[in-house]
């Protein structure tokens, strides 16, 4: 088999496996509230790349991690990153009517269940991190909910988003649009990796690697996610492409341009991956969803 048959079968096992935590994870669409139990199943189930939770496996794999433990905090980082897409798309902030394929979650249903499912997702998902165990040690456990509490809040992705639309028909400078992308869509993946390790055993030293790369390939995700605005279809995406210029808001494309932005995710790729030198071959799914987070077309 080759190398990238492998990694292949490796995403399409986890995912098929992960779809069936989540639906287990979330509310039953017959139990009252039907209507909102359905609209977060709605936003979360049957779409995305599941790039984060990958991200956790991988990471958990590294750290020996019983695979039980990191599908919680996986399922925890897609129900977080689901839910800042509900609001997302509203249209008080991008205002777009396509997500993941499907009409977004205010338009298939209405703004304030939109609103709901994100303030129901968010509180399920620390509900779950406190009734599940994930590790050992009941310290770690509460730190690990602290992480994901300051990557999802307003010194996270909340304040990134904060920022984002702060700056709509601004020109930032490279250190203040670095700062947004780190928040906005940064904070979720650095945090994703982290959990995923913490499930496991894991060194100081390697967990300060491990948090080098998920800053460096976060980053790069959001580079690589304006690039693809500009570039990509609206089909392929299953988002609305042209979005960001449509919205006046400044990315790497807007400051750099195209090529220029593909420079900047190739070097945030090559120094991601140098932060993993140190480790063998079990940093290979790492590696290899860096690989896939710069050269995906969606
Ligand atoms: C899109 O994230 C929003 C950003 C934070 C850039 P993804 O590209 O991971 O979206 P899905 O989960 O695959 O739909
Ligand atoms: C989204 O950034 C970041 C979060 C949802 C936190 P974008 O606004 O660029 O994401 P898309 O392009 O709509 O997926
Ligand atoms: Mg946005
Ligand atoms: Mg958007
Ligand atoms: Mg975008």
């Amino acid at each position: 088999m080759t190398a990238r048959a492998d990694f292949q079968g490796w995403i399409a096992a986890h995912q098929a496996r992960f779809e069936d935590v989540l639906r287990a994870l979330l509310p039953r669409a017959d139990v009252a509230p039907q209507r909102l139990h359905e609209a977060m199943r709605y936003a979360v189930l049957d779409g995305g790349k599941r790039v984060r939770p990958l991200l956790a496996f991988a990471a958990g794999e590294l750290a020996g991690a019983d695979v039980r433990r990191v599908n919680v905090v996986a399922a925890a980082v897609e129900m977080i990153h689901a839910y800042s897409l509900v609001h997302d798309d509203m249209p008080c902030m991008d205002d777009d009517v396509l997500r993941r394929g499907k009409p977004t979650c205010h338009v298939q249903y209405d703004e304030a269940t939109a609103l709901l499912v994100g303030d129901s997702l968010q509180a399920l998902v620390f509900q779950l991190l406190a009734e599940h165990r994930l590790s050992d040690d009941a310290a770690r456990q509460l730190d690990m909910i602290k992480l994901l509490a300051v990557a999802s809040g307003s010194r996270g992705m909340a304040g990134g988003q904060a920022i984002d639309l702060d700056s709509v028909g601004k020109a930032l400078t490279l250190p203040e649009l670095e700062f947004m992308h780190i928040h906005k869509t940064g904070a979720l993946i650095r945090a994703s990796i982290l959990l995923g390790a913490h499930c496991g055993e894991i060194s100081a030293v390697q967990l300060e690697k491990l948090d080098r790369f998920g800053k460096l390939i976060g980053l790069a995700f959001q580079v690589v996610d304006d690039v693809l605005d500009c570039e990509a279809d609206t089909a392929t995406l299953g988002k609305t492409a042209g979005k960001d210029a449509d919205n006046g808001k400044p990315t790497y494309v807007s400051m750099l341009g195209i090529q220029g932005a593909r420079d900047m995710a190739q070097r945030l790729h090559r120094d991601a991956l140098d932060t993993l030198a140190g480790f063998g071959d079990e940093a290979r799914r790492l590696r290899e969803l860096a690989d896939f987070i710069i050269l995906r077309k969606f």
